[in-house]
């Protein structure tokens, strides 16, 4: 009991810490939405208390009840994350409560004790705040439900029996070489040319945002440090650059903000950004600064949201990082059928995602860089998008 409300504490100061760490430079970062914009759980009774089963697997039954914790639906790609699950699992027979926290930690808290008091056999999540749910985890693990982390892994556990989600690093490294290649850094730095740049990162509750950073820079940072990239606001580390709850708005913000106190007299070249909703937010500071086709920087993004892909084609976004979705679901389904009913989930990567408390068995999608030479192979030919999505 000390320990938690211990570890408690410190994870709470440490989210605290870094949040300052993050508003750093005089910056303010937005608010989180509003806390009441989230779907209804629904509250009926569930069915029997499932029979117990060794080590967190259910017993075999006919479907069962599965509640789905998203973030929010502020985003495109979330919204088709839930649908992808819902409409999987409701295909093989389970019943689905899914719902969206709109980016309220407690109102994610609430939902998920919601799904454990109706009698949930499994849960997914997808954390708003990856270690702020240590508590209703427990509840769960307490009550016999096991847990898949979806996509961000849940932080400071050990109730989570598996987790589904990309090379979370391998994004950052591919944003990293997407620049490297499409700047060419290796002939600017012999020529002794430079390219300035600033960077946007994603939230310093999510894991995935630490490690995409971590990618990025294991590419760039040489050329920071030779000079072939300049940092004008200096802001590279990830509590100078991370986001708090990915927000569009800060990341325009900050844009702003750069653009007015630092490239008055010299054009912004590159803008790195972890999200495509960071994308349209430096999007519209650039618009709003007066840049134009003859200036605009590189811009990168991550998700291959449709807005991004119809950017990347007029011009106003350079790349993306396309994660099927679907693929993702995929494997996840394939946890939830393996902690139900005892089969075999596929599993990649045994070593890599440790939350502090476990290492937790996982399967990593493999991320692809987009842009317009690829975009059409990537997100039309596969059936992601139709033609028509895109305006094509
Ligand atoms: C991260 C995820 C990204 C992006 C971001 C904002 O956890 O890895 O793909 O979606 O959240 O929603």
């Amino acid at each position: 009991m000390k320990r938690k409300v211990l570890s408690t504490i410190l994870a709470v100061s440490m989210v605290a810490t870094m949040v300052v760490g993050c508003g750093g430079g005089g910056d303010t970062q937005a608010d989180a939405p509003a806390a009441d914009a989230g779907t209804e759980a629904p509250a009926e009774g569930g069915d029997a208390a499932q029979a117990e089963a060794p080590s967190g697997v259910a017993a075999d039954k006919e479907g069962g009840k599965v509640g789905v914790a998203m973030p929010t639906q502020s985003s495109e790609r979330w919204i088709k994350d839930g649908g992808n699950m819902k409409e999987k699992l409701e295909a093989m027979g389970y019943e689905v409560d899914l719902q969206y926290a709109e980016d309220d930690v407690q109102m994610q808290v609430s939902q998920i004790e919601n799904m454990i008091a109706a009698d949930a056999d499994c849960l997914v999540i997808a954390a708003v705040d990856s270690g702020a749910l240590t508590t209703v985890e427990a509840q769960a693990k307490e009550a016999g439900i096991p847990i898949i982390a979806y996509d961000r892994l849940l932080m400071d556990t050990d109730a989570v029996s598996y987790y589904a989600s990309f090379d979370n690093e391998g994004v950052g490294t591919a944003i990293g070489e997407y620049i490297k290649t499409a700047k060419d850094l290796d002939a600017a730095q012999a020529a002794g040319e430079s390219y300035t740049i600033e960077f946007f990162m994603g939230s310093p509750d999510d894991n995935n945002a630490v490690l995409l950073h971590k990618g990025v820079m294991d590419v760039l940072q040489p050329y920071l440090d030779d000079g072939t990239l300049v940092c004008k606001t200096g802001r590279t580390a990830f509590e100078d650059t991370c986001i708090l709850r990915w927000s569009q708005e800060t990341a325009q913000q900050w844009c702003e903000n750069y653009l007015t106190g630092y490239y008055a007299d010299e054009d912004l070249d590159i803008a790195c950004t972890a999200f495509d909703g960071f994308a349209y937010g430096v999007k519209a500071a650039l618009q709003g600064a007066g840049y134009t086709a003859e200036n605009w920087p590189l811009v990168t993004g991550q998700d291959a949201e449709l807005m991004a892909c119809k950017n990347i084609l007029d011009g106003t976004q350079t790349s993306s990082i396309f994660k099927d979705t679907g693929l993702l679901a995929d494997k996840c389904v394939t946890m939830v059928e393996a902690v139900l009913k005892g089969a075999e989930p596929e599993i990649n990567d045994t070593t890599t995602y440790n939350n502090n408390v476990v290492v937790v068995p996982s399967y990593l999608c493999t991320p692809v860089a987009v842009d317009k030479d690829n975009l059409q192979e990537v997100v039309v030919d596969s059936g992601y998008y139709t033609a028509a999505d895109l305006g094509l």
